[in-house]
């Protein structure tokens, strides 16, 4: 049967999403698996029940793709499909969420705070301190995201941040390291470090520039690392995602390793974070896909 490549959509990820649509579905045709491309818009049903497909590869960023959505969607249609089920997508896609949940759990991630209309600000700067780092909730690629260093900026950051989503959060600035893990079929690939001249590792640092330095090996021991994939795992794990994914993490001040997130579809264009861990752990990035396909039969 057919396998159904799901990509670009409507989110603010659309044109990345579409470039690892592209990257998923030429990695297919190339190993000679029968497969399409799909630009997610309003008639992805119609699309999906009518075109014989025997799975879909989910390659969708953002909302309406990585958040449940389009897997509800699909379970609807009887369809399998790669990554994360309904739940593991919706709050792996809410950063604010995911932290309730580690935190409740004893997981480190950075302390934070919800943003409203009505909020405080002076308040969160007094429990939180500052710079803060405010983000949407449910947003991706680090859109919408600045780091504050007045109550000033914090109400700009607010209002900027409420244009991609509903919910906003004020973190605790991190000041440490960038490190990023990534799940294949219920194992952690070699960690990447990231360095960026920039304020942090944003849009431009991700996509745009080439002052990004990659780290793999990634710089920390053995024993370090260990930790910081068993972390992952128990993150990726906690939230109920399935099958593949990238979980991020900042070190604090003191360089312990927060979590920021999970990714249930992350970036899969050939100079993307999980293709490089892969490459790492000896698996090329056909090899990669088929893997990844394959483990939406699992
Ligand atoms: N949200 C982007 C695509 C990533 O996590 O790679
Ligand atoms: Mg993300």
């Amino acid at each position: 049967g057919k396998v159904a490549v799901l990509m670009g959509g409507r989110s603010a990820e659309r044109e990345i999403s579409l470039k690892s649509g592209t990257a998923v579905l030429e990695a297919l045709l190339r190993q000679g698996v029968d497969a399409q491309g799909i630009d997610v818009g309003e008639r992805v049903l119609e699309q999906l029940s009518r075109g014989q497909f025997e799975r879909a590869f989910i390659a969708l960023h953002g909302r309406g793709g990585e958040d449940g959505v389009i897997q509800g969607a699909l379970e609807t249609l009887g369809l399998p499909y790669t990554g994360s089920g309904v739940l593991g997508s919706a709050l792996a896609m809410d950063k604010l969420r995911s932290k309730q949940l580690w935190r409740g759990m004893g997981l480190p991630t950075a302390d934070f705070s919800v943003l409203n209309e009505g909020t405080d600000l002076a308040l969160v700067v007094a429990n939180l301190g500052l710079p803060l780092m405010v983000k949407p909730a449910r947003e991706g690629s680090s859109l919408g995201m600045r780091k504050v260093d007045s109550i000033e900026a914090l109400r700009a950051a607010y209002r900027e941040a409420m244009a991609f989503d509903g919910t906003v959060i004020a973190e605790q600035w991190l000041p440490g390291a960038e490190y990023t893990a990534a799940i294949l079929t219920g194992r952690a690939l070699p960690l990447i470090g990231l360095e960026t001249p920039r304020i942090f590792y944003d849009f431009e640092a991700k996509y745009l520039t080439d002052t990004t330095r990659y780290l793999c090996p990634c710089g920390l021991s053995e024993e370090q690392a260990q930790h910081l994939q068993a972390l992952a795992l128990q993150a990726f794990q906690a939230l109920g995602a399935s099958g593949w994914g990238r979980v991020d993490f900042r070190c604090d001040a003191q360089a312990r390793p927060c979590l920021l997130e999970v990714n249930t579809v992350p970036g899969m264009t050939a100079h993307s974070l999980v293709p490089m861990a892969a490459q790492a752990a000896g698996i090329e990035f056909d090899q990669l896909v088929l893997q990844i396909l394959e483990s939406s039969l699992e």
